[in-house]
């Protein structure tokens, strides 16, 4: 790899274990602003950010969404449904949830680039994230409504992905395998 975005496309990793320190605030914006200067559908920009770093309500709201998913969750999540260790977002201490607007049938493109940009900006930075979307089934179980409008989800909008953001704790994993056989060409 020849340059440092590429540098830091390749060395982010999906992060699963983290510690109670917090990013600093200044950080969080910076990656607030990556996310917003994503590309976006005819500019629409049909994004919204909920950033959570209140320990409490993070706890909340893992134990809730496990106790409602516990019927719902896939077959292979149902187990840790019922662990008392298990958090969906990894025990990071900051979570941000990007939710997208209804009414454009480009939202899942805009916010998956919003949260791309989140994740390489962080590594950037020496921060370690994890794109969380497991988290997200609270707000299809029956606590779901109740917590859009705790966390001022604007109207119209959905709760589509979140990013679990912190240091770190213990070593980073490697890259799992990339499949090469993806690419035809026609030269
Ligand atoms: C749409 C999406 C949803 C994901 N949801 C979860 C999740 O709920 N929990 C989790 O631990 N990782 C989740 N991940 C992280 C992937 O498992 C991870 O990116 C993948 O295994 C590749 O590893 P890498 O990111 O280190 O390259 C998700 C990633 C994406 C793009």
């Amino acid at each position: 790899m020849s340059n440092d975005t590429l540098k830091t496309i390749k060395s982010r990793r999906a992060i699963r274990s983290f510690g109670d320190e917090q990013i600093k605030d200044s950080d969080l914006e910076t990656l607030l602003e990556a996310a917003r200067y994503a590309p976006s559908a005819m500019n629409r920009q049909s994004w919204h950010f909920t950033v959570i770093q209140n320990k409490e309500l993070l706890k909340e709201m893992n134990s809730v969404g496990k106790k409602d998913a516990i019927h719902t969750a896939p077959d292979f999540m149902k187990e840790k449904m019922k662990s008392d260790t298990f958090s969906f977002w990894h025990g990071a201490p900051t979570v941000i949830i990007v939710s997208g607007a209804d009414d454009n049938r480009f939202t899942c493109a805009d916010c998956a680039l919003a949260c791309q940009n989140i994740l390489l900006a962080a590594e950037s930075l020496g921060i370690n994230t994890c794109w969380i979307n497991s988290g997200l089934m609270l707000f299809e179980g029956p606590s779901g409504q109740s917590f859009k409008e705790r966390l001022s989800i604007p109207a119209g909008y959905t709760p589509l992905y979140s990013v679990a953001i912190g240091y770190i704790k213990g070593d980073k994993p490697s890259a799992p395998e990339r499949k090469t056989d993806v690419v035809t060409y026609f030269k």
